[in-house]
């Protein structure tokens, strides 16, 4: 059955589903009413005829003696049983007497146009003669339908002495032909209400997967290249709009993801291809012949060995930048952060350039965290501080307690970053205008490579900067 379905679309399986559904809840309707509407008619035919046999049973008894048990042995005969049956045979019903025995001993039917009563069923007989009173059942006369009801004869109504049973009995042609009328009216209605209804919900069930027809072809021709594509979605409220509008929103980000990557890409073979295009520069020099020329060997040697430190720079936090993007090569250990940051103290003056380093001390405390990887964020924030502020200004480091992180920050008192330095400098070999710069020029990976070293450990990094007042730089570490 799975293997069948799986062959069709899913439009198809919805709309199959559908029309199931629709065909059986009208179906069992119409088959409810149908049978009530029945039920209805037959309950109505009977009491009527009950209540219309009653009053002339209760008549003949007294007419014909028959109230006393005693005088019912001589005065039920033949004539008494036919005078009560032709005053029960009316152009609609047939009454017919039978005796104990269950013969036959009085038939009312006189004119033709009288219906025809069916033969006795003696099952039902007994069951009167035994007492039971309200006996009705369906029978046949020449294939047609009727109703038959048979009335126990009893001298005072509730005496157990049953000397008779009369049997009355209908045709129902004239119900059946009313409900014949009412069932094809039925059945053409709701053959129409459900070819409607089938092709409306076909309609609907197709308009709710053109989005996902749209998604599908949409991603078809992502995968071949064209990254600009975007889904159009026009029901932006159902779960196939939401899935779509999700969709869209992760290519974007995708697309932003790739992009950033090739930017990468070209500015890293860019940051690379400086310094190798310097040391090819001297070297030809070189070999044209300055060897010869001791002063220019020494100046050309010196130029060739900033190149290849600087090479050698790039390449580290390039490597450490990759190796950041798994999370296991974070090695947290218990650190107390005082002597933590007194320790880098010491070793930060050589970097501070004659800078005082200001210690704003904040609590007492220990956190996890990598120590390698908190020294490496201390030194580039520190050797921004240093690069970017004049000589002789300080250069202030302190720390405090929010919640379960620790906030650390470094601060300086330079010439701080405008607004577009500041939105981008945490993008890769992104640099600022930097004039006046102390020290040689930087990659541009410094704050890129801080950011994933934060972010690795848990913690968050934030600048605040106005130009000529400084900067601060703000990062959180889980403690
Ligand atoms: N403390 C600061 N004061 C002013 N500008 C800063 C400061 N820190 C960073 N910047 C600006 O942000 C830019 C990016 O800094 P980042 O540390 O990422 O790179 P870099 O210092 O130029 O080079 P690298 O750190 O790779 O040697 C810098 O070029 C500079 O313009
Ligand atoms: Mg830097």
């Amino acid at each position: 059955m799975n293997k069948i379905l799986e062959k069709f679309s899913l439009r198809a399986r919805l709309g199959l589903l559908y029309a199931v559904l629709l065909i059986s809840s009208v179906v069992l309707v119409s088959y409810y009413s149908y049978w009530n509407i029945w039920q209805l008619f037959i309950n109505s035919k009977t009491s009527h005829l009950r209540a219309r046999a009653k009053p002339i049973i209760d008549h003949w008894l007294v007419d014909q003696g028959l109230t006393n048990p005693d005088s019912v042995q001589m005065n039920f005969t033949h004539q008494s049983a036919l005078v009560l049956s032709r005053d029960l045979t009316s152009r609609d019903a047939v009454a017919i007497v039978l005796n104990r025995q269950g013969e036959v001993i009085a038939n009312g039917r006189r004119l033709p146009e009288e219906p025809v009563a069916p033969a006795p069923d003696t099952r039902y007989f007994r069951k009167a003669l035994s007492g039971m009173n309200e006996i009705t059942y369906w029978s046949e006369v020449n294939g047609k339908p009727v109703l038959v009801f048979l009335i126990p004869l009893r001298p005072q109504p509730g005496s157990r002495h049953i000397f008779g049973v009369i049997q009355v009995s209908t045709s129902l042609a004239d119900i059946n032909e009313i409900l014949f009328r009412h069932g094809s009216m039925q059945i053409t209605a709701v053959a129409i209400i459900l070819m409607l209804g089938i092709a409306f919900g076909y309609w609907l069930i197709g308009l709710s997967l053109k989005d996902l027809q749209n998604l599908s072809a949409t991603c078809r021709e992502i995968a071949k290249g064209d990254f600009a594509k975007r889904t159009k979605v026009k029901n932006r409220k159902d779960e196939i709009g939401k899935l779509a509008e999700s969709f869209n929103l992760m290519i974007d980000k995708l697309e932003n993801m790739f992009n950033s990557q090739k930017r990468f890409v070209a500015n890293a073979a860019h940051e690379l291809l400086t310094p190798l295009t310097g040391l090819r520069g001297s070297l030809e020099v070189l070999l044209r012949g300055a060897q010869d020329d001791p002063e220019a060997t020494n100046r050309l040697s010196k130029g060739m060995y900033k190149e290849v430190k600087r090479l050698i720079r790039v390449c580290d936090q390039l490597l450490g930048l990759s190796r950041l993007e798994n999370s296991s090569n974070v090695g947290k250990r218990r650190i107390v952060l005082n002597e933590f940051i007194k320790d880098f103290e010491q070793r930060g003056k050589l970097l501070a350039q004659g800078r005082q380093i200001v210690i704003q001390e904040g609590p007492l405390l220990t956190l996890m965290a990598d120590p390698d990887l908190l020294e490496q964020i201390l030194f580039n924030l520190l050797s921004n501080a240093v690069r970017y502020s004049p000589a002789g200004t300080p250069v202030i480091l302190g720390w405090k307690l929010i919640a379960d992180y620790v906030e650390i920050w470094i601060s300086d008192r330079g010439k701080g970053m405008d607004n577009k330095t500041l939105a981008h400098v945490f993008e890769p070999f992104y640099r600022g205008k930097n004039e006046n710069v102390t020290g040689e020029k930087g990659a541009g990976l410094g704050l890129a490579l801080t950011k994933s070293m934060v972010e690795a450990q848990g913690g968050t990094i934030r600048i605040e900067s106005t130009p000529g007042n400084g900067t601060t730089v703000f990062f959180t570490l889980p403690l």
